[in-house]
């Protein structure tokens, strides 16, 4: 039997680990997408190359058109320039439409029964130029973020605590953005709720450097920004999707009324599996996470408003 395809668009940081962590899984073959010449081919390459040593055998090209991308099971897009020295937000967003935007209209030309995972910035203003350009149903466009978020919430917890990251359970909801809602009530270790193991403070400053995160990590590599842990988190939806794993993983997700909000992507937890997002999970929230998940959709909505300005 033939392996699954994989399309990575993008073979910077993010989309060449990406590569790297799924050919490693040897359950598909990797076709990796740039425009720079040269970039995807010496990646794919040197992932290919690797096989040997690892023992997998998963095929990994690279090219600079979408001829090899046909026929994709899911296509991972992490093309997108990053912001630069006096760039507004809104100029990275409208930068980052058009690269988005046209990478989608190949893709779909070539895998028109594809599953995309949207990983390119800002994450959840990205999946309506995905979904939009697209024509995809809202199972088919799926935006990885909330499992980054988590990762660090979990792994901040853990630290906190001196305890096992495998053992604290946690949920981050909301736009990928300064404005997202780790939720403290869900957050548990060994089934204990953290607001029980430790003071309000520490809750709150372990929910702001969650919230911060990224910047956290772009201010010490002072060029570029994280990619071991985006590649990870993409990696394991990619695995949920192929692998029929119908893993409950909080995503970005096209909300049609769910959690009261319409029309939006958001970070809800969704269930992954061979059709793409099978389900939505409505949790029951407090009326104060209420509150933060709707000014997180605010800001989510304003994005969304300057891609249709
Ligand atoms: P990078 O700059 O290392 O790589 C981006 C790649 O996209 C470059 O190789 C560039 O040549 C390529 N590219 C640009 N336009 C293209 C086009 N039209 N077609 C094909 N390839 C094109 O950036 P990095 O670190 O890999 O990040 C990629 C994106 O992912 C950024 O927008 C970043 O902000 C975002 N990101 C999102 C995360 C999330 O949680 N959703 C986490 C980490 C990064
Ligand atoms: C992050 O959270 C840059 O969105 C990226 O690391």
């Amino acid at each position: 039997m033939a392996k699954k395809k994989v399309t990575v668009v993008g073979a910077g940081n993010v989309g060449g680990t990406t590569a790297q962590r799924l050919a490693e899984r040897n359950y598909a073959d990797v076709v990796l997408v740039d425009i720079v010449e040269g970039l995807p081919q010496g990646k794919a390459l040197d992932i290919l190359e690797s096989g040997p040593i690892l023992g997998y055998d998963s095929n990994v090209t690279g090219a600079n058109d979408y001829e090899e991308t046909a026929g994709s099971d899911v296509v991972v897009i992490t093309s997108g320039s990053p912001r630069k020295p006096g760039m507004s937000r809104d100029d990275l967003l409208k930068t980052n439409q058009s690269i988005v935007g046209s990478v989608t209209e190949e893709v779909v030309k070539h895998s028109p029964e594809t599953i995309l995972v949207v990983v390119a910035n800002p994450l959840d203003a990205m999946c309506h130029v995905a979904m939009e350009t697209s024509g995809f149903p809202r199972e088919r466009v799926v935006g990885m973020a909330g499992i980054l978020d988590t990762a660090r919430y979990r792994t901040f917890i853990a630290e906190e605590l001196g305890v096992s990251v495998r053992d604290v359970f946690a949920l981050v909801l909301g736009g990928h953005g300064d404005t997202m809602v780790p939720l403290p009530s869900m957050a548990t270790v060994g089934g204990v709720a953290i607001t029980e193991l430790l003071p309000e403070d520490r809750v709150e400053a372990i929910v702001d450097r969650t919230r911060q995160g990224g910047a956290e990590i772009v201010g010490l590599l002072q060029s570029g920004s994280a990619f071991y842990a985006p590649s990870a988190a993409a990696a394991e939806m990619v695995d949920a999707i192929l692998l029929d794993q119908k893993r409950i993983l909080p995503c970005a997700a096209y909300l049609q009324g769910e959690y009261g909000l319409n029309h939006l992507f958001v970070g809800v937890p969704v269930k992954l599996g061979a059709s793409g997002i099978e389900d939505i999970v409505e949790l029951v929230l407090t009326d104060e996470e209420v509150g933060h998940l709707n000014d997180s959709a605010d800001s989510v909505r304003e994005l969304v408003q300057v891609l249709h300005g």
